[in-house]
Parts: structure tokens; C-alpha cells; sequence
């Protein structure tokens, strides 16, 4: 069954001239089967970038909204059109409108994980793994960071602006609590414990690096140590199973599952192909505006 799908896919890839993007947290099938699995920042490189006509984006809904923006001119498919992201949907245009008024000083830093509208709202869009360089590049003293206080209280902590923060967060990642890295230094007290920016202050305070989930990714594979303690979504499993066959991971918190992540399935993905399914799309007025965000931190990224 699994491999019937597989041949599928890769039959309907080459009749339509597509590519297929995929999250390190989508499930194991659907990133075996990708052309190219990586973080948000990579992702959407790669959608600026690409030569075929058609996206398959195996991901959450901002994540492929991004890849309409900044490559209108393809055509950009979620294969489940309900997989979300609750962060991204945590804040509103009309709520950042009313805070920018609050803040009339403040340059407007928007985390990927956030809609089309948002973006076009904001100075500039910023990725987990380029927050901090992007605050830096800002002329402005002040920042409104909007969704993710996680994100967000971290670059405070190693910036002299001042970050405002907004009430959103990764209600993923915020589950783990600083006890369960306790309860975990003592059954592995040699092993780093690598986190991503979305957990609580506490928890990224505790931890032996922080990082996007691709940073993850590049630190276990130049790391030392055998044993690897890894704070983020499980998804990231597959890829560091297989390029690290001499490493053993743990993961630090069975509730590190994000459902929307799981939803894409390899039948879905073929569907996506076959029926040209869900198609992405994103006002002209708004994608300009949102480009224009994107663009920035696309320039600041290279
Ligand atoms: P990365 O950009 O680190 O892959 O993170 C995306 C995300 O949704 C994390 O929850
Ligand atoms: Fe959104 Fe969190 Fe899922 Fe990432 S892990 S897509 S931030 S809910």
C-alpha cells in the first residue's frame, strides 16, 4: 500500500512538474518521500527559489501561505488543508493594528508562524533561527515581537532593545516545564539537553543550546556526545535517527507532539497531486505588502 503511493507520487510528481517541501516535523513517510525537509527559514529559501511549477507543501498553512507569497507565480498545494498552526493564529490584524498604536516607536518583528495579513502589517518577518539578527538589524530601539512571547522574551534576554511581547506561544512546545529537564539530567546527566526557542524562558534557560529545528539538526551531527536529549517536536526524530546511526536521542517530553504537524499523510499527499489540491493563494494587495517582509529577512539570511 505504502509503496503503491510512493510510485504514485512520484509518477504524478514528474507529470505535473512538482516539488515536494517538507517540515522536520511532518511524519516519516511524508519526509521520505520530500525533495527537501528542513526548518521554516530553509523552507521558504527553498519556495523563493524553486523551478518547478507546482509546491506540494507538506507543513502547517503559514508555512505554505509564505510559499505563495514569495513565488506567485507557482502553484502552492497544502495536501491537508486543515493542518494549522494555533501560534500563528494568536494574533490578529486588528489586534496588532491596535497595539502598533500603543507602540507608534516600535518596528513591528513578525515570527514566520503568522498569517499572510500579519505579515503585511509588520517591518519585517523573522524565523526561530534568525530572531536575533534580524532585532539587531532594526534601526528602531524598540520591538513589538509578535506571535511568540517563547521567542521573543529569549532575544530579549541577548538584545539591548527593548522587546515588547505579545500573548501567543507554541502551545507544543510550551508544555514542557523545567522539572521534566531536571527529572531527565539525572537518568542522563552527560547529555545535552538542545531545545528550541519556543519552549518557556525556564526551560531554554536550563538547556545546553538552543536552536531552529535545522540548527538542531547541524549541533547533534557535530556534537560528541552519544546521548542527546532533544526539546521540540518528535518529528525531528527521523532525521536525526538517520543521519546520526551512532547517537541515540531522547525526547524530552512525551506531549512534544504538534497534531497539526501530523496530519499530512503520504495519501493526502498524492491527492494534493492528482487533484491539484488545496491550493494556496494570497490576495494581491496583502502579498505584496507580506513580501516585502519576507524579502528583508530573506536579504538578511543569505
Ligand atoms: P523551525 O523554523 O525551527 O523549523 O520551527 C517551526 C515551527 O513551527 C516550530 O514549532
Ligand atoms: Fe505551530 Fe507549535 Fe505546531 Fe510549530 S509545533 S506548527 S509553532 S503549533
Amino acid at each position: 500500500m505504502t509503496s503503491d503511493l510512493v510510485k504514485k507520487i512520484e509518477r504524478l510528481k514528474k507529470e505535473k512538474n512538482a516539488i515536494i517541501l517538507a517540515h522536520n516535523y511532518q511524519i516519516d513517510e511524508v519526509q521520505a518521500i520530500a525533495d527537501y525537509t528542513g526548518d521554516s527559514l530553509g523552507l521558504s529559501q527553498q519556495a523563493a527559489e524553486v523551478e518547478e511549477d507546482v509546491i506540494v507543501f507538506c507543513g502547517v498553512d503559514f508555512m505554505a501561505e509564505s510559499a505563495a507569497i514569495l513565488s506567485p507565480d507557482k502553484t502552492v498545494l497544502l495536501p491537508e488543508r486543515n493542518a494549522g498552526c494555533p501560534m500563528a493564529e494568536m494574533v490578529t490584524v486588528e489586534g496588532l493594528r491596535a497595539k502598533k498604536k500603543e507602540y507608534p516607536d516600535a518596528a513591528v518583528v513578525c515570527y514566520v508562524n503568522s498569517s499572510a495579513a500579519v505579515k503585511a502589517e509588520s517591518d519585517i518577518c523573522c524565523t526561530s533561527s534568525n530572531a536575533l539578527n534580524i532585532v539587531e538589524s532594526i534601526d528602531n530601539d524598540q520591538i513589538l515581537f509578535v506571535p511568540d512571547d517563547n521567542l521573543g522574551h529569549y532575544i530579549s534576554q541577548q538584545t539591548d532593545k527593548e522587546v515588547i511581547l505579545w500573548a501567543g506561544r507554541c502551545i507544543t512546545h510550551h508544555r514542557v516545564q523545567a522539572n521534566h529537564l531536571d527529572e531527565v539530567k539525572e537518568a542522563h546527566p552527560e547529555a545535552p539537553i538542545i531545545v528550541h526557542p519556543e519552549c518557556r524562558p525556564e526551560v531554554v534557560e536550563a538547556a545546553d543550546y538552543v536552536g531552529s529545528t535545522s540548527q538542531i539538526l547541524k549541533f547533534a551531527s557535530e556534537s560528541d556526545a552519544e546521548i542527546i536529549i532533544i526539546g521540540t517536536e518528535m518529528g525531528i526524530l527521523y532525521r536525526l535517527n538517520n543521519e546520526n546511526p551512532d547517537k541515540t536521542f531522547y525526547i524530552l517530553n512525551q506531549g512534544l507532539i504538534c497534531k497539526n504537524m501530523k496530519l499530512t499523510s503520504l495519501k493526502h499527499v498524492a491527492d494534493a497531486l492528482e487533484n491539484v489540491q488545496y491550493r494556496i493563494t494570497v490576495e494581491e494587495e496583502i502579498r505584496v505588502r507580506a513580501k516585502e517582509t519576507l524579502d528583508k529577512m530573506l536579504e538578511l539570511s543569505r
